[in-house]
């Protein structure tokens, strides 16, 4: 129960698979969970990527580099405010179901949670319904070759402020 957060980089993927600049593009992959008492499983998970104007990235960190931290508080990683690559965990901050990149007759191409209809857009900001908060940010970096890593946080739904339990 009270086991360390897991702060290990994960392979998901190669950035080539993003084509557009804020739109968003959804990378799966699998990861290993250890739970007491029961065999290693192996479960599916996604995040979101979007390639981020100046503008979005803005949005995002409001001109701030966006540190991560461990339980104990120790920076673990760090968000450059320019780099321009978010990835956003594929769960909705408001009771953590999946969500999809859809068109909106109205506001266009947003970031679309089919339970309960909130909507985000691009940058994660919330634009309509339910959600308490923006969408999860993790951390991310993509090396020479193109591939994708990202460390796979998950936080506490249904709360405004962030709180990491993965
Ligand atoms: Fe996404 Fe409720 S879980 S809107």
């Amino acid at each position: 129960m009270y086991a360390p957060l897991d702060n290990s980089w994960l392979k998901i993927g190669n950035i080539a698979k993003v084509k557009d600049e804020n739109s968003g593009t959804q990378f799966e992959y699998k990861r290993k969970v250890k739970e007491a008492y029961m065999p290693e499983a192996e479960i599916e998970k996604n995040v979101w990527l979007v390639k981020a104007t100046p503008a979005v990235l803005e949005k995002v960190y409001q001109g701030k580099d966006m540190e991560f931290v461990d339980s104990g508080g120790k920076a673990i990683w760090t968000n450059k405010k320019d780099f321009p690559y978010l990835a956003f965990s594929g769960k909705c901050p408001h009771l953590g179901c999946a969500y999809k990149w859809r068109k909106h007759k109205v506001l266009g191409q947003v970031f679309l949670c089919p339970c309960h209809l909130s909507i985000y857009d691009a940058s994660g900001q919330v634009l309509d319904g339910p959600a308490p908060r923006p969408l999860d940010l993790l951390p991310i970096q993509v090396s020479a070759s193109g591939d994708v890593q990202i460390i796979d946080m998950e936080f506490k739904a249904g709360t405004k402020s962030q709180t990491r339990i993965v």
